[in-house]
């Protein structure tokens, strides 16, 4: 039963989906340790680097306005190193942010990250976050090997919308295996293809080891292709992209809508009826998917082709996971005409900052991706924005191919995608970004709660560990 192989495009449904267990209450332990984790329905368990044993690890789940302290113990083997957590899509100190070289978590030591209430003097929205590892040039690696989790926020204004076995987070990565199911290692130095021109490439002795790593098997929640049995009623499903590289094009095989009701950030102000889904690396969707009068059939969900001419890197196509609609069940959930999500803000017309997602091609040491035309270092520090203020920064990309970006520190709001409004569900609250070569996003956010050094960076977790990555610092108020 080995895992050797490329998977099959309409593989057999053999697992039960796992949820993973749910930690609340406001002060939590999670232990980094090597686990066996049941993957792949046959042969041996793989040997993962966990967060509590699990791969997602727990879900974290905290009411709005609750302060939560995660205590991070390191017991991971040797050759791990140090490592650093970070809560993506919170608002929260620099020195709890997780960021790559900072307020590590040694072996054999502990850290407790602090992920107060605070949010503007705003209530908390409900929200779907999730941690994962953050680690200087090791973020892939460590990702990889499964150190990543779910984190759900919920405020008590989620009106009726389904609970309890109903409300269903997927965590979705992919990931290749040896012939004893033990996971592949593609980050061995040396020689590596590179993607640069729209071609594959060699590049030199000391070009960055693999830069694009993408796996054999996509998984759900940690095993492939699982199965999930549910009743003909409406589902609550959080879809977490949490590849290092890889996008995903989601929708259902019989042609059903999902109803987008949230981003990764809270829910929007209203629902949106939507075929398919683009979810790159670290972007999250919060749908509702109806099953009434659909007893006895089986739904896939997939990740299709997009349609032609789409601009810019595509996704995978592949089968996810099945639903089993067994029977019927009394469902008192409500599809809202409107939802509470964030109040219109008004942007200022000035950017007072462009972020250029860019390349270096260099045939002698490799390529290296940058920002503004410059690899990370850390040393650098891009900008300087005052506490309290509210910025308009744009980010664009010269660069052929897409690159999904990530900000740090606020949770924000897109103004103008390729100088139009942005599409409905894109109207929330957003960390990550799809931007595709020659677009121009523009965003913005008021710097609340927090100064301090923050990261910028493409989460297509190879591009990160190989520079595309930048920082910038929120000044007290003047
Ligand atoms: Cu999810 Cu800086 O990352
Ligand atoms: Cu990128």
């Amino acid at each position: 039963g080995g895992g050797g192989g490329v998977e099959p495009v309409r593989p057999e449904f053999r697992q039960p989906l796992v949820v993973p267990r749910v930690l609340s209450g406001s002060r939590l332990r999670v232990r980094m340790r090597e686990a066996p984790v049941r993957v792949l329905p046959d042969g041996p368990a793989t040997r993962m680097w966990t967060y509590g044993g699990s791969w997602p690890g727990p879900t974290i789940r905290r009411r709005a306005g609750r302060h939560t302290r995660v205590t991070f113990r390191n017991d991971l083997p040797r050759r791990a190193g140090a490592m650093s957590v970070h809560l993506h899509g919170d608002h929260h100190a620099p020195e709890h942010d997780g960021q790559p070289q900072t307020h590590l978590v040694r072996r054999g030591k502990a850290r407790t990250y602090d992920y107060p209430l605070t949010f503007g003097g705003k209530p908390e929205p409900s929200s779907f976050f999730w941690y994962h590892d953050h680690r200087m040039d090791h973020t892939t690696r460590n990702n990889w090997r499964g150190l990543q989790g779910m984190f759900l926020v919920t405020d008590g204004k989620d009106l009726r919308l389904p609970t309890g076995v109903r409300d269903v987070p997927l965590l979705v990565g992919d990931r290749s295996f040896t012939d004893d199911n033990q996971l592949a290692n593609p980050f061995a130095h040396g020689p590596a293809m590179h993607h640069h021109g729209g071609k594959m490439m060699f590049t030199g002795p000391n070009a960055p080891p693999n830069d694009i790593t993408v796996g054999t098997h996509v998984l759900v929640n940690g095993r492939y292709a699982p199965y999930l049995d549910v009743t003909a009623t409406r589902y609550r499903l959080r879809l977490l992209n949490a590849s290092p590289f890889t996008a995903y094009n989601f929708a259902l095989s019989d042609g059903r809508p999902f109803v987008q009701i949230g981003t990764g950030n809270g829910l929007l102000r209203e629902p949106v009826v939507r075929d398919t889904i683009v979810l790159g690396p670290s972007q999250r969707a919060d749908v509702l998917v109806d099953f009434h009068g659909e007893v006895g059939q089986r739904v896939v969900l997939e990740s299709v082709p997009l349609p032609p001419g789409t601009p810019g890197t595509g996704v995978r196509e592949t089968s996810l996971m099945e639903f089993r609609v067994l029977r019927k069940a009394d469902d008192r959930s409500r599809l809202p005409a409107s939802l509470p999500g964030p109040v219109p803000v008004r942007a200022p017309s000035r950017v007072s900052k462009t972020w250029t997602f860019d390349l270096h091609g260099n045939p002698d040491t490799g390529s290296f991706w940058g920002i503004n035309g410059k690899t990370f270092v850390d040393t650098r520090m891009d900008h300087r924005v005052r506490l309290g203020s509210t910025e308009r920064w744009r980010l664009r990309n010269t660069s052929d191919m897409t690159h999904y970006v990530h900000i740090h520190a606020e949770q924000w709001r897109t103004v103008r995608r390729d100088g139009k409004r942005p599409p409905p569900w894109e109207r929330g609250l957003e960390d990550t970004w799809r931007v595709d070569p020659g677009e121009v996003v523009d965003v913005a956010a008021r710097f609340e709660d927090y100064t301090g050094p923050f990261m910028i960076h493409c989460h297509m977790l190879d591009h990160e560990d190989h520079g595309m990555m930048a920082r910038f610092e929120v000044l007290p108020p003047r």
